[in-house]
């Protein structure tokens, strides 16, 4: 079968996907499946790979023929456009995106994949959409954790329209001092990996905090800041409505808080997979994981992440693609739950085709 893995993408995330795929590459079990690769540039171009190296140094993005996934139903097709204009179709049996942030861990490419009538990697259109976007989410699953004692950070939500009028970026301003207090977490409610993020101490600091989330998305989000453990979740389902969570893991950030650079650029950060907790947090956490999961209609894989401040389990974010870097908490909680990453990724595989 041909599996259309696609990594890349024009997202703030573009080079970690380009690591995920290479961790995905090595699992595929290449007697079932035949792996066609292609990278999408910052740019949007659908650049076809022909191995794995090109990847690995970069040069894929320097390819000069181009590969478009057609929504045709019947065709279920890639078409390849030669440098002499020439082209040719290559069926396309599933779809692995290991895609994330915008464009295509937010429902965009899965909307594609849904018109193409082929089987995908990962959530759904809608499951995808709702957990990219921090407002969305956050009503989404409100109900359901709640009920589980688990609570989410407060939040004063805005949009670029509002903050351009003076008078209502006052009032914004006096909102937060009131009901969230110094420091806030300044996040754009559609991003990934901490792009766009940043704390302010205090109104100044706010100003612009929000102009910076603003370059990222029209609508961004004061958080009220939440200090704690830094606790993550695997959670797979094969078969709708089944869904299996790992064990908990922490990361250990080596910047102040988790950002883009100490997730991704620095050896100091560490995913601890055998976190010390006390008694029963594991399990809440777990089923909390499995709720979120559930109350945004996923399937296939998320990971879900939370903080504990010693007292209370804070919901802070679903990924639905989450990294598969050889650094990545999510190969490595399935890993420890028994499932090595070639298991894993056979089990993913497996999950598009339910
Ligand atoms: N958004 C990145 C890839 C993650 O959460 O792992
Ligand atoms: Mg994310």
């Amino acid at each position: 079968k041909n599996l259309l893995l696609l990594f890349g993408g024009q997202s703030t995330e573009h080079e970690v996907s380009c690591r995920s795929v290479l961790t995905v590459a090595k699992a595929v079990n290449r007697e079932k499946y035949r792996p066609l690769f292609v990278g999408i540039t910052k740019t949007g171009e659908w650049i076809p790979v022909e191995n794995t190296g090109k990847i690995e140094d970069n040069s894929w993005r320097e390819g000069k023929r181009r590969a478009a996934l057609l929504p045709d139903a019947a065709l279920k097709s890639l078409v390849f456009m030669e440098e002499d204009g020439s082209f040719h179709l290559e069926k396309v049996d599933i779809v692995f995106p290991v895609l994330h942030g915008k464009g295509g861990e937010d429902g965009t490419v899965q909307g594609l994949l849904e018109l193409a009538e082929i089987p995908y990697v990962g959530c759904g259109v809608l499951s995808s959409a709702i957990s990219m976007d921090k407002v969305s989410t956050k009503l989404a699953v409100e109900k359901t954790l709640t009920k589980q004692g688990v609570r989410q950070a407060n939040y004063i939500a805005l949009r670029h329209s509002e903050w351009k009028k003076e008078k209502r970026r006052e009032e914004i301003c006096v909102d937060v001092e009131r009901d969230l207090h110094f420091p806030v977490f300044v996040k754009p409610s559609n991003a990934g990996s901490s792009c766009g993020v940043s704390k302010a101490e205090n109104k100044e600091e706010l100003l612009k905090a929000v102009d910076f989330a603003l370059t990222v998305d029209r609508r961004v989000l004061i958080e009220e800041c939440i200090k704690g453990r830094e606790l993550e979740c695997a959670v797979f389902s094969g078969i709708p409505g089944e869904v299996k969570a790992s064990s908990v893991g922490e990361i250990k950030a080596a910047a102040e808080f988790y950002d883009y650079d100490a997730k991704y650029n620095n050896p100091n950060s560490q995913t601890d997979i055998n976190p010390d907790l006390p008694e029963g947090i594991e399990e809440r956490i777990q089923k909390a994981a499995k709720s979120v999961f559930l109350a945004v209609d996923g399937f296939s894989l998320s990971r879900v992440d939370f903080f504990f401040t010693g007292e209370e389990i804070v919901f802070n974010e679903i990924n639905t693609m989450p990294g598969f870097t050889s650094i990545s908490m999510y190969p490595m909680l399935f890993q420890k739950a028994g499932w090595n990453i070639e298991e894993l990724v056979e089990n993913l595989i497996s999950s598009a085709e339910n």
